[in-house]
């Protein structure tokens, strides 16, 4: 029998057998790292070295320095917090009930509106300074609104808000809510509207529903569904207004204003 040794370069098989493994293992990383990655026309993954790093999954500085990623429409720059309108003094409601003269016409004289505006009364101030600060900055856009918006100072829009907080709301709707306000749509990934909007909890800087006219809600989903209304903070609206069926929206409108609902 020969002595020869298995594990020597001089043996052909072990050469062979060597060669192949280190053939496959090149093949392996070049299609692993290098041409599958870079296949990706991924704007981040440009040129080789950025290919291996993100397929290795090493975290570089994929976008160009200083170039964060920016929407091309304003967004929201408004910071709420819980406490912010807490201790409203009687001055701040006092200048606003003054400086409300000039909403009334649509908004109501009690801040409840007949002409499908939304309603104010009783609204969380919160929201009221923040749909005015979006309204001035252009986050949120309305041919009425936005020129309403301009020449409100900051002091102006908290006292509106304290103003019209200070009014008595809409009733809380009664009865048996829809399926979409009371347990929203969890395969499409719509939380309860009840989640919120109050009926089960609020959060902050959430609107008051209840009594606004249907005509309103219907027009505001449309609009966060097509994405001309984005004021809303982490899109929270849009997600939720995007996957929601025409009868949803139908019957969530018709709940808040008034109960009635197919
Ligand atoms: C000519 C009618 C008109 C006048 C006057 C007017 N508004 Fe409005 N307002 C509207 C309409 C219409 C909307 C709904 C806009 C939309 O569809 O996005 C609105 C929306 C709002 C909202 C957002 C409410 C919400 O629930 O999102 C606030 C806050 C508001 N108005 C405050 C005011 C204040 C304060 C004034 C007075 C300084 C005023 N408005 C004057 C018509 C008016
Ligand atoms: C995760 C919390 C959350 C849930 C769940 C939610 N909303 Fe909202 N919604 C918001 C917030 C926050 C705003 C205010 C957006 C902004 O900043 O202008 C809003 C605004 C709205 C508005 C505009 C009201 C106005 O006066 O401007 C309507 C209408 C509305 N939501 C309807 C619904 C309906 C219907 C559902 C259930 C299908 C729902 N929302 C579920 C958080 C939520």
């Amino acid at each position: 029998m020969s002595e020869e040794r298995l594990f020597t370069l001089r043996n052909v098989w072990f050469r062979a057998s060597v060669g192949a493994t280190i053939l496959a293992l090149v093949g392996a990383a070049l299609i692993g790292f290098v041409w599958l990655p870079s296949v990706q026309r991924d704007a981040q993954f440009q040129g080789i070295w950025n290919a291996i790093c993100s397929a290795a999954g090493v975290p570089r500085q994929w976008y160009q320095a200083g170039t964060p990623v920016t929407p091309g429409y304003k967004v929201s720059t408004a910071e709420l917090t819980p406490q912010m309108f807490d201790n409203a003094s009687t001055l701040s409601i006092g200048r606003g009930a003054t400086l409300s003269l000039r909403c009334t016409m649509c908004h109501g004289p009690q801040g409840m509106s007949e002409a499908n505006s939304p309603n104010l009364a009783g609204q969380f101030a919160s929201v009221v300074y923040k749909e005015l600060l979006d309204f001035q900055s252009g986050a949120r856009k309305n041919a009425v609104m936005t020129p309403m918006a301009q020449n409100l100072s900051d002091q102006d829009m908290r006292d509106l808000a304290a103003y019209y907080a200070s009014l008595p709301p809409a009733a809380r709707v009664r009865g048996q809510p829809p399926g979409i306000v009371a347990l929203g749509a969890p395969m499409r990934n719509i939380p309860a509207c009840a989640s919120c909007h109050g009926g089960v909890d609020h959060k902050v800087g959430t609107p008051w529903l209840d009594g606004m006219p249907a005509a309103y809600t219907r027009a505001q989903l449309a609009a966060f569904a097509d994405g001309t209304r984005h004021n809303d903070i982490s899109e929270q609206m849009r997600n939720i207004a995007r996957n929601m069926t025409a009868g949803e929206i139908d019957a969530a409108a018709a709940w808040y204003a008034g109960g009635a609902h197919p």
